[in-house]
């Protein structure tokens, strides 16, 4: 069995007058992982995976899910993956029960038992609202209930477009939760989205697309954790007197720069992780009063503007 649950190679997808807005587009998922397709409005995050999961045709590329080529193979690749692309539509007058069992009888061929329908109501918390009509669902519920839906099948890939889109912060909270519970039990999810922050918060990798093009690939798992190579801004607090000394300090030390002078108790620094220890320790034998030391993290944010245009666009009009 292939050791990737999903393989994507040069993907490509040409529309009328040549134009490609997908192109060459080559990315692999790893069994349990949550991958992040993180792209501007209009990168072609919806057309990759409406691609990947049959709506529309691909023009050049392989996809192979669970090492099965999806072209030769669709059938046992259709029933590995379970996907939201679009908004799923449900029968408002029927309960979120009802609407679970009118879906496997329709869309699963294998029976789906009771145990796995409460198995899954219980997985997206609906558990409390399932015999209601979906009719008085609110935005989240009814996205919870499509994830439901397209996990029923016990699917190895859960595809998700957008899936935060409309929801409040409790809702993407509580999305990201599930997306984590269902990762442990060896389910991986790509999801899209154009909001750094939350892919920064749900993801373990990002793939970065920008104009049809995959232009970066971040680990976020690497860029969270401590030991990472990447520098840190980190914020030190010190008292007026202090300023100048940890200056001196902090010129001393190979590795750490400061970055400005924040206010006359803050100084902004960039070093790797490690070395804040050394500092500090640093700054106490200087006799500098050290009121916090505040390690920023690496921001995908700052990676993701240094990478797309858009950046660059404000960046050309001196913002
Ligand atoms: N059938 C088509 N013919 C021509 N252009 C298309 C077609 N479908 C999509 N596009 C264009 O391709 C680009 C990528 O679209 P896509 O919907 O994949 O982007 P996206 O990353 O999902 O954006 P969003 O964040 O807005 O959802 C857009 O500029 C879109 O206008
Ligand atoms: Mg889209």
């Amino acid at each position: 069995m292939s050791n990737f649950v999903m393989e994507v190679e040069g993907l490509t997808k040409q529309v009328s007058g040549n134009k490609k807005i997908v192109q060459d587009a080559s990315f692999q998922m790893k069994r349990g992982e949550i991958l992040g397709l993180l792209g501007p409005n209009g990168a072609g995050k919806t057309t990759t995976i409406r691609m990947i999961v049959g709506l529309i045709k691909k023009t050049e590329g392989k996809v192979y899910i669970n090492g099965n080529d999806i072209d030769t193979e669709g059938k046992s690749c259709k029933s590995d993956i379970g996907a939201i692309v679009e908004n799923p539509s449900f029968y408002d007058h029927m309960s979120g029960y009802k609407n679970l069992q009118q879906y496997a009888r329709m869309s699963i061929n294998e029976r789906i038992t009771q145990e796995r329908m409460n198995e899954v109501i219980e997985l997206v918390k609906l558990t409390h609202a399932i015999n209601d009509k979906v009719k008085k669902y609110s935005l989240g519920m009814k996205q919870r209930l499509g994830v439901a839906q397209a996990i029923l099948h016990k699917p190895a890939l859960l595809i998700l477009d957008e899936p935060t889109n409309g929801l409040d912060p409790k809702g993407i909270r509580e999305l990201r939760d599930y997306l984590r519970q269902l990762a442990n039990q060896g389910i991986s999810t790509l999801v899209s989205s154009h909001l750094l922050s939350e892919m920064q918060l749900m993801c373990d990798r990002v793939v970065i697309m920008e104009n049809g093009n995959i232009i970066d690939e971040t680990n976020i798992a690497a860029l969270n954790e401590n030991g990472s190579s990447d520098k840190l801004v980190v914020a030190l607090n010190l008292d007026k007197a202090g300023i100048e000394g940890a200056e001196a300090v902090i010129e001393s030390i190979e590795g750490v720069t400061t970055l400005k002078r924040e206010n006359d108790h803050q100084l902004l620094i960039e070093m790797t992780h490690d070395l804040i220890p050394q500092m500090n320790r640093k700054l106490v034998q200087a006799d500098v009063n050290v009121y916090g030391i505040e390690s920023k993290k690496t921001s995908l944010e700052d990676k993701f503007l240094a990478l797309t245009s858009e950046d660059k666009e404000l960046q050309k009009e001196g913002k």
